[in-house]
């Protein structure tokens, strides 16, 4: 019986993870779902984002699905994903930017992965002003040690999932020191993996050459910021952000979760698409070994998007259904 952390998280967070909890229990591998609270519901309700009661299960069952959470932007709480990620030193996001059949998108057959860098870069909360808030600044961190287990992740990924290439995507011109860092830590490493095409791109270039021609890569590792824009972009290429799963991986914990947010635009209109944080899931039963059932949930997943009618209206403007009839005919053809 595998024990998961199950926290719902905010704005679309409940739907898409009653949905993903329903599929996941279809695939036969017995869960205990235990379920946690973090966001800004869990703020308002509990007085704390990320309450120490939620970390403690973490902490004892070393795996959670997580709902997108909101974070305030400008002021209030800092982000509790990033708190959790950081807590935890789930160094590695793994963002599989995949394109299936029989969703119209940009890039029919694209298949390629994002490595972001986790725990450091612009994302360490340690900002100021400066004078009457005349100014103001942030410190990025990236330490050879957070560079090096990122990369190793990387590469490692690749040759374990038979991938060819790895591209280090930094800023190294303008931010000698801290992006330059990264790419000495990545270019070094790949003279241990012979067998692994290695090159890097600047990030600005790689935004347009994503866009003109994203098959030319395949796992793309960088830092914090950058991994976090890059990947949303490639969610774009692929038919949306209600196609792109992430794990956040350390060496003890692994948190699942969607690339997206909690997408308070559509919130409560059962409209949003449930296949990110499903395939978020399918990641989980894969990293805990159960690799046969995931690809029965993933062949049932992509059976429903490749007929495209019981697709949400993200991906079928105008017969889409609603979040609860997609997973619906996703658990039928599970039963099947
Ligand atoms: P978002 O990813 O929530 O939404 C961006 C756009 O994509 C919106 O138009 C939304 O409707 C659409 N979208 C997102 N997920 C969708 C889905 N499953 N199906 C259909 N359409 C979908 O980004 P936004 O609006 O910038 O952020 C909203 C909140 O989410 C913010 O508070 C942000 O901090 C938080 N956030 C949380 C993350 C997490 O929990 N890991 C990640 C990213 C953002
Ligand atoms: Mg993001």
């Amino acid at each position: 019986m595998l024990r998961v952390a199950y926290i719902d998280g905010d704005g679309i967070g409940p739907s898409i993870m009653d949905s993903a909890r329903q599929i996941i229990d279809a695939s036969g591998v017995k869960i205990e779902w235990i379920e946690a609270r973090a966001g800004d519901q869990a703020h308002t309700d509990l007085g704390d984002p990320l309450p120490q009661e939620t970390l403690a299960t973490i902490r004892d069952t070393q795996l959670a699905i997580k709902g997108p959470c909101t974070t305030p932007v400008g002021a209030g709480f800092r982000s509790v994903n990033v708190a959790l990620r950081q807590e935890f030193e789930l160094y590695a996001n793994v963002r599989p930017t995949r394109a299936f059949k029989g969703v119209n998108c940009l890039f029919p057959g694209l298949d390629l992965v994002t490595v972001r860098e986790n725990t450091g870069g612009f994302y360490t909360s340690m900002e100021h002003w400066i004078g009457n808030k005349d100014a103001a600044i942030a410190i990025g961190v990236n330490t050879r040690e957070g560079m090096t287990r990122v990369c190793r992740h990387a590469f490692e990924y690749a040759v374990a999932n038979g991938r060819k290439m790895v591209t280090a995507v930094h800023k190294a011109n303008i931010l000698k020191l801290l992006s330059g860092l990264f790419l000495d830590v990545a270019t070094d490493m790949a003279k241990e993996y012979p067998n692994i095409e290695f090159n890097d791109r600047i990030i600005d270039n790689m935004a347009m050459q994503l866009v003109r021609d994203p098959y030319q890569f395949d796992v793309i590792v960088s830092t914090n910021l950058f991994g976090d824009i890059i990947s949303d972009l490639t969610a774009g290429l692929i038919g949306g952000l209600g196609l792109a799963p992430g794990a956040n991986i350390g060496d003890t914990v692994a948190i699942f979760e969607a690339v997206h947010g909690s997408a308070p635009d559509i919130a409560g209109k059962d409209i949003a698409n449930p296949t990110s944080v499903i395939l978020a899931g399918i990641m989980l039963l894969r990293h805990t070994g159960h690799s046969k059932e995931a690809q029965r949930v993933e062949d049932a997943v992509l059976a429903v998007l490749a007929e495209g009618t019981h697709v949400t209206k993200d991906l079928n403007a105008k017969a889409g259904v609603g979040t609860r009839a997609m997973t619906e005919a996703i658990l039928t053809k599970l039963g099947d």
